[in-house]
Parts: structure tokens; sequence; C-alpha cells
């Protein structure tokens, strides 16, 4: 019997998401089936819309979370029933997934933002029998069911509230484990941060984690910054101040560590400027944006673009999941919930800036 899927597809980067049933193929050896409780909407899918190496028609989403509905014959990592969150698909095997980095895997980029999957096959048709991309970050989750192979899902308790966790899989687990992971921030260190939406409020809440002294949030909304101080920033400066390195580093060295969010050009030479000899800067943001800069800008620096946190998901999301429960990452305070089918007002208000996190539900 074949398996479908009710999907928001993307059939053009204009227009709304069409509402479709979709047919997926029989699961490969690796596969799992995944019944979706509930998906996040990053900006990465908004960004989708303006990439013409993406072909349309697409399912978009990637932060699903649900309950394993059947697994292909190789599968051992996890069971029918089991509770999951969906994160990026890596290989396993290269050398980056074997050395707890697989956001930098090998095959990255055909696993993750191809149409297809590795061997040339398409997993999902509509009715009329036309192929749809569904490969995208391995889950393509705007749907209430999606096939994934089991390295993207990670088994979290049966407790866990599935409603809530499924931006852990890629923009908390970007914000924090950038911080966590990729900076590996100690107790009183410093660190800024531009832009505080999803992915830069979730390097607010590892960087209080982690114990750092200094934690300032730039933004150019006052009430983003008014939240970044409830969430543990130290410090908040308005992007649009004419004296924001300044302001940043107090008229000192600068700090140890920026992370820029926003893509913008001006925003990212502004992160390399704020920190000290010593420090570092990693740039996160989807953009076309490049940098202009004097080498002598980065003396003593480094500088690095991170995916996904430079974390390994199963590790770091169940380490997520448990602090949040601890109440120490209350990452749940940037969700606005939405019914499934008000997808297209949960894109409109992440892009207004209405809402930081909407989450879609499935009843
Ligand atoms: N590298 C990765 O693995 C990865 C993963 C997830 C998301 N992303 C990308 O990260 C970026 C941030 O995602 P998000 O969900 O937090 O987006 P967001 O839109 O919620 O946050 C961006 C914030 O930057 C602020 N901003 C914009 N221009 C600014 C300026 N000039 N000065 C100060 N602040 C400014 C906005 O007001 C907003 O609050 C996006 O580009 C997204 O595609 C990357
Ligand atoms: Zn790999
Ligand atoms: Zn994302």
């Amino acid at each position: 019997m074949t398996t479908t899927t009710t999907a928001a597809v993307l059939r053009d980067p204009e227009s709304p998401f069409s509402f479709e049933e979709v047919a997926l193929a029989d699961l490969g050896p690796t596969e799992i089936l995944v019944d979706l409780v509930s998906v996040g909407f990053c900006h990465t899918d908004v960004v989708a819309r303006g990439m013409a190496a993406y072909v349309l028609p697409a399912i978009l989403g990637h932060e699903g979370a649900g309950t394993v509905a059947a697994v292909g014959s190789d599968v051992d990592r996890v069971a029918v029933g089991d509770a999951v969150v969906l994160s990026f698909a890596s290989c396993g095997a290269c050398d980056q997934c074997l050395s707890g980095t697989p956001s930098y895997c090998a095959l990255f980029t055909p696993l993750n933002m191809s149409a297809r999957n590795l061997d040339g096959t398409v997993s999902a048709t509509d009715a009329d029998g036309n192929e749809i991309a569904n490969r995208w970050f391995g889950q393509s989750s705007f749907a209430t069911r999606a096939i994934v192979d089991q390295n993207s899902a990670v088994r979290v308790a049966p407790d866990v509230d599935l409603t809530k966790v499924g931006p852990l899989g890629c923009g908390i687990q970007t914000g924090a484990g950038t911080v966590l992971r990729a900076m590996d921030l100690q107790p009183g260190q410093s660190i800024v941060v531009f832009g505080a939406g999803a992915v830069g409020l979730a390097a607010v809440l590892g960087a209080k984690l982690a114990g750092a002294a200094d934690i300032v949030a730039v933004d150019l909304h006052q009430s983003r910054l008014d939240l970044a101080l409830e969430l543990g920033a130290t410090r908040v400066v308005l992007g649009s101040d004419r004296r924001l390195v300044e302001k940043i580093t107090d008229d000192g060295p600068g700090l140890d560590f920026a992370l820029d969010t926003t893509g913008v050009s001006s925003v990212m030479e502004a992160a390399i400027d704020s920190v000290g000899p010593g420090g570092a800067v990693m740039l996160v943001a989807a953009s076309e944006a490049g940098l202009s800069l004097h080498p002598t800008q980065l003396t003593g620096k480094t500088i690095s673009y991170v995916l996904e946190g430079a974390a390994d998901p199963q590790e770091f999301i169940p380490y997520l999941v448990e602090k949040w429960q601890a109440g120490e990452f209350p990452f749940d305070r940037l969700i606005r919930t939405y019914p499934f089918d008000q997808i297209d007002k949960a894109e409109a208000d992440s892009h207004s800036g209405d809402a930081i996190k909407p989450v879609l539900l499935f009843s």
C-alpha cells in the first residue's frame, strides 16, 4: 500500500504553500517514517524561496518532532513508537562525521540541499505522479509524515513535549551550539551576539548556561533587546547606534567572542571589530553578503562560518532537552504556535519579526 502524507508544497518562489496529498516511496534500509507532531519554521526555509539551486516543487521544513511510524530493514538506532527530534542529515562515515562534527560532513550539501536522494531517486510524487523534492535538510517536515535517514533522528524520552522540541533540530541548536560547542565559551568570558532572533537568542541562552560574565545583545528592535535582557544578556546595544563597536567593547580591547546572525556586511564587520586579539568571530547567517576587510582588522583573531553550531545532534539535542527540563535553557519562550494550515501566516510573522520562532502543530 502506498504511504501518503499531507504536505505544504512550495511550487513557486512567489506563491503561498499548497496543501497536497503526496505519495511517499518505500523506505530504504536505513530510513524511517515519522508521524510529525510539530515543526519549527526556520529562517533558512524562507531563504529556500530564493535559492535557484533548490528545485521546486519542494517540501521544505527541517525542525520536525514526532514519533517513529515505521523503520527500514537495517535501522538500529530507533524503533517504532520512539519519540524523535529531527535534525540535518549526515553520512555517518566521513572523517568529520566520525570526529563528532557531522555538520561539516563531506556529503552535507547533497544530503541536505539537493532535491534528490544520493542515488538520484526521489521519494515523493504528487497526484499526477510528478516528482517533488523532499530532502530539504534530510527531512522535509512541512508534512504530516516524513521519510528521514535514521542518522537525522535523535531519540528523546517519551515524556518530552513534542510540540516544543522541533526547533532544537536547527535554529536553537545553531545558536546554542555555536556558543557551547564551536566557541566552547568558558565561565567568565565575554560575548556579543548580533541579531536577537531565534538563533541569536538561543546563543544568549547558551552563553548564560556557560557562565559568561558579559553577554551583549545587538538588534534593531528594542522589544527583542528587552527579551534578550530577560533571557540572560547583561547589556544591550541598538544596532543603529553610531558608536556601536565602542559601546560593545566599552572602549576596551575587545570581547572574547562575537556571533553574527544577521548576515549584513556592516554588522559582520562590526562583529570582527568587537573582539580583541585572541578572540574568535563566528558567522552563521544564510546570506549572499560578503566581507570587505583590511587584514589588520583580523590581528590575532580567528573567524569561521559555522553550520548547525558545529554540534553533533545525537549528543547535543539530548543535552539541551535535559537543560530545558531543568529550567536552565528556556528556549520555549521564543516559540509561538500555529496550526499547520496557518503556515503562510507563520512565514509572514517570521518575516515581519512578529514571531521569533513559529512552530506549526499537526493535529
Ligand atoms: N549556519 C546555520 O547552520 C544556520 C542555521 C539556522 C539558521 N541560519 C541562519 O541564521 C540567520 C538567523 O536566523 P534567525 O532565525 O535567528 O533569524 P531572525 O530573522 O529571527 O533573526 C535575525 C535578527 O537580526 C536582526 N537584525 C537584522 N539586521 C540587523 C542589523 N543591521 N543590526 C542588528 N540586528 C539586525 C533582526 O532584527 C532579527 O532580530 C538566518 O540567516 C538563518 O537563515 C543558519
Ligand atoms: Zn559525513
Ligand atoms: Zn534551519
